[in-house]
């Protein structure tokens, strides 16, 4: 059936930004409608084990930094607002992460990191291995060169904060329409009213793409050099009655992440391999024989399920965040990488602001859309 709709801001995609953003917006009582194009949620945000890792996935101070911390912050209070408005429950888990050295080169990098993070006004605690075997039992952890313990870094349940979000937004207004696919865009004088699905157009005044892996693609239709492009990543899901350890252990390409109900997700691969999403046995190898090698007992641990998918990589390894100059209309909220969930707070609040005319609370320049769109 071929129907046509308006609302005022049009968000493409229905993965964690993209529904952080509706919420915003209905929050700030702002048409909204989500469209995606297969379920919400289905894409990297189902892939991601939901670590808020503002401290252990930043190599550097610099603006993501400062972006994933800011993010980072926001989630206690987002807890609240969800819990309150619809019962969900995104189970924010704090015990914190140990950023583990497997080699001298990995030690002093930490070393270094944990000067600068403190000095950037954060807790970053070294542990020598024999006092890291002490917290976590040397029957859980072999034989490190020490670690970094980040007690802020947290976790949530990545598809219990995605249905939270939608529950609250759908309250506060909000609509979303899945198994939705955009095949291209309604332009008039220039200027994107919208754009066309295969049942039929949509009109809106803005149009969002929150299309992670996929926003280079589309925006090709335009002309559009949007420097984003799909990384692979896999990971491994396990059982257990008990994790072995509260805490997410994190190395180089590899982390141990436990969940309250006893699975632990293992992961995860980085492969530049276009769009193909499928898990396959060489890369999942690899990564087990990693974890294995620095936690044994998770040999043990029952298999559940090989997970994979896209995540939005970026050329400089920012997002994209705002509007699209020469495309009045168009907004991108894109590239977050590694840090989807971690990020999507802020970018919610960040682009809110953008669309509604407000200052941003953050300084979005060094994440426009300029720096990076060729158009
Ligand atoms: N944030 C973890 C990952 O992308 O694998």
């Amino acid at each position: 059936m071929s129907h046509s709709t308006e609302t005022d801001v049009l968000i493409v995609g229905g993965g964690v930004i993209g529904v952080a953003i509706a919420y915003e917006l209905a929050k700030a009582s702002v048409q909204t409608l989500v469209i995606e194009k297969d379920n919400l949620g289905s894409q990297s945000t189902r892939a991601g084990a939901g670590m808020l890792g503002a401290q252990v996935e930043m190599m550097a101070a610099g603006p993501m930094y400062e972006l994933g911390v800011t993010s980072r912050a926001l989630f206690p209070t987002l807890r609240e607002e969800l819990l309150e408005i619809c019962g969900c429950d995104m189970e924010l888990q704090t015990p914190g992460i140990f950023r583990v050295a497997v080699n001298e080169v990995d030690r002093q990098e930490l070393l270094t990191r944990q000067v600068w993070q403190r000095s950037a006004g954060q807790r970053a605690e070294w542990y020598e291995d024999d006092e890291l075997r002490r917290i976590l039992g040397d029957d859980v952890i072999s034989a490190t060169y020490g670690a970094l313990y980040l007690p802020d870094d947290h976790q949530v349940r990545n598809m219990a904060f995605l249905l939270g979000l939608v529950a609250s937004a759908k309250a506060l207004g909000a609509q979303f329409r899945e198994q939705t696919s955009m095949s291209g865009f309604l332009t008039e004088n220039g200027a994107i009213v919208g754009v066309h699905t295969l049942n039929g157009p949509i009109r809106a005044n803005r149009v969002v793409l929150a299309t992670g892996a996929w926003t280079g693609l589309l925006g090709r239709e335009l002309n559009l050099d949007i420097p984003i492009h799909p990384v692979k990543g896999q990971s491994l899901l396990l059982n257990s009655y008990a994790p072995p350890t509260p805490y997410t252990i994190f190395t180089h390409g590899c982390y141990i992440l436990p969940k309250r109900n006893g699975q632990v997700y293992v992961g995860a691969t980085e492969e530049e391999s276009g769009f193909d999403s499928r898990p396959n046995l060489g890369a999942l190898a690899q990564l087990s024989n990693q974890a294995v090698g620095l936690m044994p007992s998770l040999a043990s641990l029952p298999f559940v399920e090989p997970i994979a998918g896209l995540r939005p990589g970026s050329r400089d390894g920012l997002p994209v965040l705002g509007g699209v100059p020469g495309a009045p209309g168009l907004y991108i909220a894109s590239g977050h990488f590694r840090n989807g969930v971690l990020l999507s707070a802020i970018t919610g609040k960040v682009m809110r602001e953008v669309l509604t005319g407000q200052q941003t609370s953050v300084d979005l320049t060094p994440f426009s859309v300029a720096r990076s769109v060729n158009t």
